[in-house]
């Protein structure tokens, strides 16, 4: 272990209170990037976060664009030695429904669990303030303890990523220049494999998401009048949604969808197998009455590594009580598709547009409006730089991690492997239980206290790794 490393977990241990008590007042400020009303507490949840870094001894700033301020910082003081570029979100997601939260969102509090262990809930515990906060007290305790950092380090936290991390793109293709430049990327922005074992994502899905709207008459007809006689915007939009996958294959039936999919492999097939997965408990956990999804293809293949097309919502018509003979003027639904490589979430998102077109009837007018996209990444997860990361891991949590993909998207990581051409590492410290993007998000103390610490030994193991090693 390099010199110092238990010292600063020392520290760690004595300032885990007050690591607690900052997370929490980052946890109070509502910045919620998808709703227009939040941009002040998003300004200020950028705000508290560069004055944190500053805190901590980074020199930070805000960079305005044109969506919400990125947050910068960085300590370069380590020259000859590897710089780690740190990027996480503090954009949340909305909290609602409201009614289904224990606490209120916005007040974080500490629940007990003896079985499962105690647990932070508030909106954006785990995603991603909590796991990107993480970080920032590692280099904090580190930087307080030894007076440097065996690292340079770079933080780039954005306010977007929830609506689709347009600015940063932008940044980091165009507006950096070599700002960014390091030898590794690190996002913890993800999940462990299962309490205790910690686990290294080598892919993420990537996004198209697109709404569909079905215009039909000027205004809403009486149904007995008109009936049979109008097209009806919902039955058309029913139509066109019924058209996208086939019920008994679970396929999705846009022509194309799957031309550029990359099967596969058969080490991936064989390694997902081997994983302890409990089918059974995650069945009745969600409450469904049996698993679904592409045939051939196992539950844990179709959720990290097959693509899919799934209705988010659906809207036209009546829908209040009782019944209201209508044939509704217009209908709509939002769509996402999960890609994997090499498919492309431009021509996806053509070749859907094209589809609904083709099988739209007649008599109504369909509008196809993208949302926004992403594309899918499979790092290559070898090296030293690799190596270093799950030493550290393995380190903190006692177990080698395991090579896992996931089916969430996190817009920028393709765009770091494409333009930064470096490793990224996917060290996620949440749980699958930790509710993100639904009421009662939470983090447990343990993955919050024990991503600062796998932080700590992660910067020294990179520092071991050596420069431009990759
Ligand atoms: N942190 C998540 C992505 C994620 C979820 C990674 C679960 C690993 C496990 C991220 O904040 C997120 O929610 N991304 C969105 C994409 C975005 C464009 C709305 C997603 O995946 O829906
Ligand atoms: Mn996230
Ligand atoms: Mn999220």
């Amino acid at each position: 272990m390099a010199s110092g490393t238990e010292g600063v977990l020392a520290r760690v241990e004595r300032e885990g209170g007050s690591h607690l008590d900052e997370l929490k007042d980052f946890l109070r400020i509502p910045s919620i990037s998808t709703d227009p009303q939040y941009k002040g507490d998003v300004l200020r949840a950028a705000g508290w976060l560069r004055e944190r870094m500053a805190d901590a001894g980074l020199s930070a700033e805000l960079i305005e664009t044109a969506g919400n301020p990125l947050v910068y910082g960085e300590w370069t003081g380590a020259p000859g030695k590897p710089t780690v570029l740190i990027y996480g979100h503090y954009d949340v997601q909305p909290a609602d429904p409201l009614e289904e939260w224990r606490h209120p969102p916005f007040e974080p509090a500490i629940e007990r669990d003896p079985e499962k262990g105690d647990r932070l809930v508030a909106r954006g515990a785990t995603d991603d303030k909590g796991q990107s906060y993480a970080h920032v007290k590692a280099v904090a305790a580190t930087l307080a303890e030894r007076g440097e950092l065996p690292v340079n380090v770079k933080f780039i936290v954005e306010g977007e990523e929830e609506s689709g991390g347009a600015a940063i793109d932008r940044f980091v293709r165009e507006d950096a220049g070599d700002r960014l430049g390091c030898d590794c990327v690190v996002v913890s922005d993800s999940s462990m494999f299962k309490r205790g074992q910690p686990s290294l994502i080598y892919g993420l899905k990537g996004l198209v998401y697109v709404e569909v709207k079905v215009h039909g008459p000027n205004r809403d007809l009486h149904s007995g009048s008109f009936g049979g006689a109008v097209a009806n915007p919902a039955n058309a939009l029913a139509h066109v949604l019924a058209s996208l996958r086939d019920p008994a294959t679970g396929r999705v039936l846009i022509p194309g969808f799957y031309d550029k999919v990359r099967p596969l492999e058969e080490w991936e097939r064989k390694e997902f197998a081997g994983l302890p997965f409990d089918e059974e408990a995650y069945r009745s956990d969600l409450g469904v009455e049996a698993l679904a999804g592409e045939h051939g293809y196992t539950t844990r293949e179709r959720a990290w590594a097959r693509p899919t097309c799934d209705v988010n919502g659906i809207w036209g018509g009546y829908m209040g009580e009782g019944a209201k003979t209508i044939i509704p003027a217009r209908a709509g639904a939002k769509v996402s598709m999960r890609l994997v490589p090499d498919q492309d979430p431009r021509e996806i998102g053509e070749l859907f547009a094209e589809h609904v077109r083709s099988v739209a009837p007649p008599g109504v007018r369909v509008e196809v409006a993208d949302i926004h996209g992403a594309s899918p990444v499979l790092i290559d997860a070898q090296g030293p730089i690799v190596e270093a990361a799950l030493d550290a891991l393995e380190a903190e949590w006692g177990k080698r991690p395991v090579r896992v993909r996931e089916g969430g998207t996190i817009p920028i990581v393709g765009t770091f492997v494409e333009v930064l051409k470096v490793p990224v590492l996917l060290i996620g410290f949440g749980l699958e239980d930790d509710r993100l993007h639904s009421p009662n998000e939470k983090i447990d103390l343990a993955c919050f206290h024990g991503g600062v610490r796998s932080s700590v030994r992660l910067l020294d193991r990179l520092a071991e790794a050596g420069k431009g090693t990759q």
